[in-house]
């Protein structure tokens, strides 16, 4: 276990857990147990002044669910996600592989808690095969150049680009655009791409707050308009129904929060294919 700062395999890894890091504050609002006072006292600040960030989190899960089984379902094999986020069941490989039991996932985060509790990403099916890196986006040649990745997969041929709740916490537009068309260029033609993320369209008040909270404590978040977000499926063609409210992305009747609102979830979703 990683509460003691020790990996699966034994090895020490550095939580810092004397500060709050975004993985164990969304860890929180899903109801995980992977958590610490800091990040609670955090995520309870998030809440006070964002109170839907418990659902919001839950929506955004389940769009990562339905996205993923939509995909492996038309009969893609290979996975690439980053910002995976604390092991939370069902993660992405158990969506994927039970559509598509060959199904290949590499997953990277750059959280070592994430490393800590990795051994959970790894339990894939037989006929497919998972791994995980430590990486993180802001050097997507290390990504993209890593043994780990061509390892699982094969970027000659399609792959899917998870980059779910995760560019939100690249506050700089640039940078941000930079790290997404670098991952897109690597990759081949029929190649799709599954981003979620937050937005201060729907509650501008709220989504203001919360992300002044994560950056007093010490994750500066940037929460994007529509036209942002799409900017980064730029060149690639839209699944129907495009870019909208993550809870209205081919919704489902066992959907978290039947009855949510836009503001509650606070984010887009869409999902593109590369020409
Ligand atoms: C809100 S969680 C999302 C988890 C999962 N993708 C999901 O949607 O359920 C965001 C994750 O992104 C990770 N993250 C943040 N900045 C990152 C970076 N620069 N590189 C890689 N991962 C990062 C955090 O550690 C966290 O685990």
């Amino acid at each position: 276990m990683a509460t003691d700062g020790e990996r699966d395999d034994g090895v020490q890894v550095d939580l810092q857990l004397h500060r709050a890091h975004s993985a164990r504050m969304y860890d929180y609002y899903l109801g995980g147990t992977t958590n610490f006072a800091p990040d609670r006292e955090a995520a309870g600040q998030a809440l006070a002044v964002f109170p839907w960030a418990a659902l919001a989190a839950r929506i955004n899960r389940a769009f990562m669910h339905r996205s993923i089984r939509l995909l492996a379902g038309r009969g893609f094999g290979q996975f690439l996600d980053i910002g995976t986020g604390i092991p939370t069941s069902p993660n992405l490989h158990e969506i994927a592989q039970g559509v598509n039991p060959g199904a290949r996932v590499l997953y990277t985060d750059n959280d070592p808690i994430v490393l800590a509790h990795a051994q959970a990403l790894l339990h894939s099916d037989p006929a497919g095969r998972t791994a995980y890196l430590e990486g993180d986006v802001l050097d997507p040649k290390a990504v993209l150049e890593s043994d780990e990745l061509h390892d699982i997969l094969d970027l000659a041929r399609p792959v899917v680009l998870s980059l779910v709740a995760l560019l939100h916490f690249v506050p700089d537009d640039r940078e941000a655009r930079s790290v997404v068309e670098q991952l897109k260029a690597a990759l081949a033609p029929g190649s799709a791409l599954v981003i979620s993320h937050g937005t201060p369209e729907f509650a501008p008040a709220e989504a203001e707050r919360v992300a002044r909270i994560y950056g007093a404590n010490g994750t500066p978040v940037r929460m994007r308009t529509r036209e942002e977000i799409a900017r980064f499926f730029d060149g690639w063609e839209f699944l129907p129904p495009g870019l909208v409210a993550t809870r209205r992305w081919r919704p489902e009747p066992t959907d978290p929060g039947p009855g949510a609102t836009d503001a509650e979830a606070s984010a887009y979703a869409g999902v593109a294919v590369k020409p």
